[in-house]
């Protein structure tokens, strides 16, 4: 039984350099033109594995070239792909993702055969799931995400959601979830507050633990993380790197903080190990190229930055 079971999206990405973002109708040159894995599921499963996790990916690829590849990365990176699906009748997903010259991102995502992995699906491969941690986002449907949550708590699992990308969630989905994991940007479309400055990450903190989950760890960028339970809200400072590319940062956060939780840290060393992991992520291009191994994570930790 693996620790750490990711369920999710599995892509492959092109990833281009810009000046700027183009504007509407507008041309421009894009340069340096990286084709790599990704997916917001495999890159946490990546992530979790890298920080020392066994892992456990349920995903769902096309029978293309691109399926086969995930499949092949997945094992080379030593998860077991017994939950990797092929299904013939749709196309394994991709992104289309522009990096600026600050490192920031811009992605579309053509979800494809991510978007028909099914609770009927996952009910036939019970039997994989199980372990301390599951780990979701929402990059397949809500219905899946749904039925996993509710299969994990009956497994007793410590459920973490990254609402990644936001979308909106009813109240019985959030009271399924222990961890919520969202960005600024995600925290504020699924509360309505504007999350600018720390005080309003703490509003909408609350917010959501009013919408019913158990504690909220929102990723900050150059502002680390901020947890926000029922006991009240601690920050936890950022490690200072140069960005390149941020794709990929909250990927390893997620997966890094899995990791360390299967281990059974504590929230307190939790955060700081994957902080360490999400900073070390930007300073690389690409998702899964640039997540962090246990090594460099630890060497960051214990830099006493
Ligand atoms: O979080 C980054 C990921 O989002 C990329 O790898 C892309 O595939 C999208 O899923």
């Amino acid at each position: 039984m693996s620790a750490v079971v990711v369920v999710g999206s599995a892509n492959i990405d092109f990833t281009v350099q810009v000046d700027r973002a183009p504007e509407q109708g507008e041309t421009i040159f894009g340069r340096d033109l990286l084709v790599s894995f990704g997916g917001k599921g495999a890159n946490q499963a990546v992530a979790a594995r890298r920080a020392g996790a066994d892992v456990m990916f349920i995903g769902k690829v096309g029978q293309d070239r691109h399926g086969e590849e995930i499949r092949k990365n997945l094992e080379t990176v030593g998860i077991d792909g017994a939950g990797l699906i092929s299904d013939a009748a749709c196309g394994t997903g991709v992104a289309f993702i522009l990096v600026d010259p600050s490192g920031g991102n811009q992605i579309v995502v053509v979800p494809g055969c991510n978007y028909r992995l099914t609770p009927e699906e996952l009910e036939s491969r019970d039997q994989l799931l199980g372990g301390a941690i599951l780990l979701v986002q929402l990059e397949t449907p809500r219905e899946t995400v749904h039925w996993v949550l509710r299969r994990a708590k009956e497994k007793r699992m410590r459920t973490i959601l990254n609402p990644a990308p936001a979308t909106p969630l009813r109240r019985e989905d959030f009271s399924l979830v222990d961890l919520l994991t969202p960005n600024e940007t995600e925290a504020s479309a699924l509360t309505g507050v504007p999350v600018k400055d720390l005080n309003g990450a703490k509003k909408a903190g609350d917010r959501l633990l009013e919408m019913g989950c158990g504690d909220v760890i929102m990723t900050l960028g150059v502002r680390g993380a901020l947890w926000v339970g029922k006991g009240g809200a601690r920050h936890f400072p950022a490690f200072s790197v140069r960005p390149v590319d941020s794709t990929g940062a909250g990927d390893a956060f997620n997966g890094a903080l899995a990791a360390a939780l299967a281990e059974g840290r504590t929230l307190e060393k939790a955060i700081p190990f994957a902080n360490a992991a999400g900073a070390l992520a930007t300073t690389r291009r690409g998702a899964q190229e640039s997540l962090p191994d246990r090594t460099a994570i630890d060497a960051l930790l214990s830099s006493g930055q």
